[in-house]
Order: C-alpha cells, then structure tokens, then sequence
C-alpha cells in the first residue's frame, strides 16, 4: 500500500470508527444450484406434441407469452408449423427472425434480442425467451438471455447437427469480438433444450459433417463402441436418415449428446482446465478464421483431430493401424484432414494461443488408445511437423492414382 493510501485509509477508519486495516474482511460464499433438462423429442412441432407448450408454461388455456427468435432459414422452412403450433397452444408469441451465420456473431445482435425483450415488456421470470436455430443462434440468444436483467429464462431448440450435440446442450453463450472467436461470452444454462432430429433433413450436407466432427471427437476421446458404430455407419448417415432417426442413427447422436453431457457436467464452468471436449480444438481456433474461404468449425476441428491423431502415433498411444482407422473415418465423415494454413509454423502459433486459454499450460487431449484420452504439455515443434507428415502421407496414400 502506497503512503498517500495509507493514510487516506487511516482518516477514513477514524472518521468512521471501525478498526484500522488490517480489520475488518468480509468473505461471501453463495452456491447457485444449475439443474436443466436435455431432451431428444420426435414431431416437436406437431400440436400433440406438448413439450414446447410445457417448456414456455402454456396450457393451452391462454395467457402465456414468449419471445420467440428464429434463425431466418429456420423460419422460412419451420416459420409455418412453429406459428400454427404456438397458435394451437394459445400462446401470445413475438417472433423475431435473425441471421443465423457466424459473420453476424457479434454484440450487436445480442443487443438486437435484448431490445425485442424491452420491447415486448417480458416478465422477468415467468415469460421465456426461445430460440430456435443453429449454433450461432444459440450462442447469441443464450447470451442476450443471460445479460438480460442478469439473467432470464430461455428454451432451445437447436436446428442444425452442431446445435443437437454440442452448442445447444452445454451451457457456453457467446459471440465473436475482433479477430476472436466466442472473445466476449458468459455461461447461462437454458430451462430446457428439446432436440427434434426432425429439423436435420433440410441440414446441407457439409453442415451434418461439421456436426458429424464433434461427434467424432466424443467416439476418440471417450466412447469407442460410438467408433465402432461410426465406422460401420458413416456412409449412411445423412440429413434424411439422421432426421428419419432409425435405431442406429438414434444410437449415434444420443451417444454423442450423453458423452458431451457426462464430461460437462463434473466441470461447468471449465473450471478445470484439463478438458476432453477440447479435444481437436487446441490448433483449430486460431485457424479457422484464418481459412480463405473460411472453415466451418467442424471443418477446422478434424483437421486439428487429424494432426492430434499422429501426434499420439508418434508417441505410440495410438497404434497405427488405429491411427488410420481414425483418419479414415474423419475422410469417411466428408471432413478434410489437412488444410493449408495448418502448416508448422502455424500449428505452432495455434499451440501458443491454446496455452494462454489455457492459462500457461498446453494441456493437449490426445487419445490414448481410440476412446480414451490424456493430456500432455510437452509437445515440441518437431514432433507437430512430423504429425504433419505422418496426415500427409496418410492422404498421399489413399487418394494416390493406386486407389
Ligand atoms: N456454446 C457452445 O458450447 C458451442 C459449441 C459448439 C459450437 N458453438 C457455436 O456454434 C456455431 C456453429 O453452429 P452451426 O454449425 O449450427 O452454425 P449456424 O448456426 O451458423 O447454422 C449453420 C447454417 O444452417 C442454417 N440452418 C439452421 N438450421 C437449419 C435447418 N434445420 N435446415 C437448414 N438450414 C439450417 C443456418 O441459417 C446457417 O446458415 C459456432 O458459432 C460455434 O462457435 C457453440
Ligand atoms: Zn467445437
């Protein structure tokens, strides 16, 4: 403490009678208990369907009002059925329909939903907020609610394959800042996210890939019955036959959902910085954005699963029969395992920005056979050129003229 401050404080506790410092502390300890439901629902727009009406309070008697934002494709596509259902269960809903793509991430459309919230005058507690789209949707939408008189209640309902098994079931909200990806963000969870698999048939397919990434990742780093499934299904799995959601398929994504939920839970806040989920997302963030033409984020995380891949091959946590096996999955899925800004030099770059996230420490997840996962600090720039290499030759192999 400088002088002049000592002795501010000095007059101050005389003035006011209480003992000089060090005196008096005082220590605040609250917990906020976080209970939310996931729930995978087929025809969650058909009228019969009550999870919906549940999920904002409607009874189907009236008087019950929720904002509703939707993603603008969603809307074109869904807008029809989502009004005639809200209608069906007598609830007063305000639409409000936004770009749902990752250029439009940004602060201002929080504020844009945090305006239509004032405007429509929402109770603080009882009218919900619901947000049906993609993962960009979520993100914006989850925090709007979560600023939003310091937090009010929302509903998901994600629509694209990243939101039904990653963005939508966590409890992460965020947009872009700068050159940043998710830079300004909070945790909030929703009351409830209802995921109808239904809205994945009119999903692009190099959208179910992107999703189809993280699903990957959970298979790697902890389910290998998930892996085995995906290896014997990958070429079938599609808009359609995920929307159709058959025995198998239904396998695939509530595997995927339960994996992403059992390793969040125990570390909601990320609290522990040593995290399995991160898996493939240690290079990927940094060069995402730096793709020209972009990356989409499942894109940029199995090229980043690919060199994470020969990184445990070269350290022989992998064999590498089953680092091709991974590899050859990735290829399977429609994801690229190489790109050409994961070169050394920015590989390395990527790893020094993921040890700052990672407060000073790599903290790398690497598979340790497929379906289990460690974590490593001391990975050099030799061996990230040699995974470079080890991918490289990899995909020289099988798309050579021999194949
Ligand atoms: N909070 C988290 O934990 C978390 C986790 C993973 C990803 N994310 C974020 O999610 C975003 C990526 O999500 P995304 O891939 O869903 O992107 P997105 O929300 O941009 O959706 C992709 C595209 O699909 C369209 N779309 C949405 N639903 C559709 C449907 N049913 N049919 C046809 N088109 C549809 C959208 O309009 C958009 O053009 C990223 O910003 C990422 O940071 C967040
Ligand atoms: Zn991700």
């Amino acid at each position: 403490m400088s002088e002049t401050t000592a002795a501010r404080s000095s007059r101050l506790t005389t003035a006011f009678d209480i003992p000089r410092p060090p005196g008096l502390t005082w220590y605040v300890q609250a917990q906020q208990p976080v209970g939310y439901e996931v729930s995978l629902t087929r025809g969650l727009l058909s009228p019969a369907n009550p999870a919906l009406a549940k999920a904002v309070g409607a009874d189907g008697r009236g008087g019950v009002r929720a904002l509703v934002v939707v993603d603008r494709v969603v809307d074109e596509l869904y807008g029809g059925a989502l009004r005639a259902y809200f209608t069906a269960w007598q609830t007063d809903a305000t639409w409000l329909v936004m770009p749902g793509d990752e250029e439009t991430k940004a602060l201002e459309q929080v504020v844009d939903v945090t305006r239509a919230m004032t405007e429509m005058g929402i109770l603080r507690r009882t009218e919900r907020v619901v947000v049906v789209g993609g993962g960009v949707l979520m993100d914006v939408v989850g925090m709007a609610a979560s600023l939003y008189r310091r937090g009010a209640p929302y509903v998901r309902v994600p629509t694209t394959l990243v939101g039904q098994v990653d963005a939508g079931v966590g409890v992460k909200t965020g947009v872009n800042h700068g050159t940043h990806k998710n830079r300004l963000g909070t945790y909030f969870a929703p009351e409830v996210t209802l995921i109808d698999p239904e809205f994945l048939r009119t999903v692009p397919a190099r959208h179910i890939a992107n999703g189809l990434a993280e699903i990957i990742k959970m298979a790697l780093i902890k389910d290998k019955d998930l892996f085995t499934l995906l290896e014997e299904t990958v070429t079938q799995i599609s808009s359609d036959s995920l929307a159709d959601c058959g025995a198998d398929m239904s396998e695939v994504v509530s595997r995927a959902i339960a994996g992403m939920l059992d390793e969040l839970e125990p570390n909601l806040w990320e609290s522990v910085l040593e995290r399995s989920v991160d898996y493939g997302h240690t290079f990927s963030p940094s060069l995402e954005l730096r793709a020209d033409p972009p990356l989409l984020h499942g894109e940029a995380v199995a090229v980043d699963m690919a060199v994470c891949v020969a990184l445990a091959a070269g350290r022989e946590y992998l064999a590498v029969p089953e680092a091709h096996r991974a590899l050859a999955l990735i290829a399977a899925a429609g994801l690229p395992l190489t790109h050409p800004v994961f070169t050394p030099e920015l590989l390395q770059v990527g790893l020094a920005d993921a040890v700052k996230h990672r407060d000073g420490l790599q903290r790398l997840p690497l598979t340790e056979g497929i379906g289990s996962c460690v974590f490593v600090n001391d990975v050099t720039a030799a061996e990230l050129a040699r995974a470079l290499d080890f991918v490289h030759a990899y995909t020289d192999r099988t798309n050579g003229p021999e194949q």
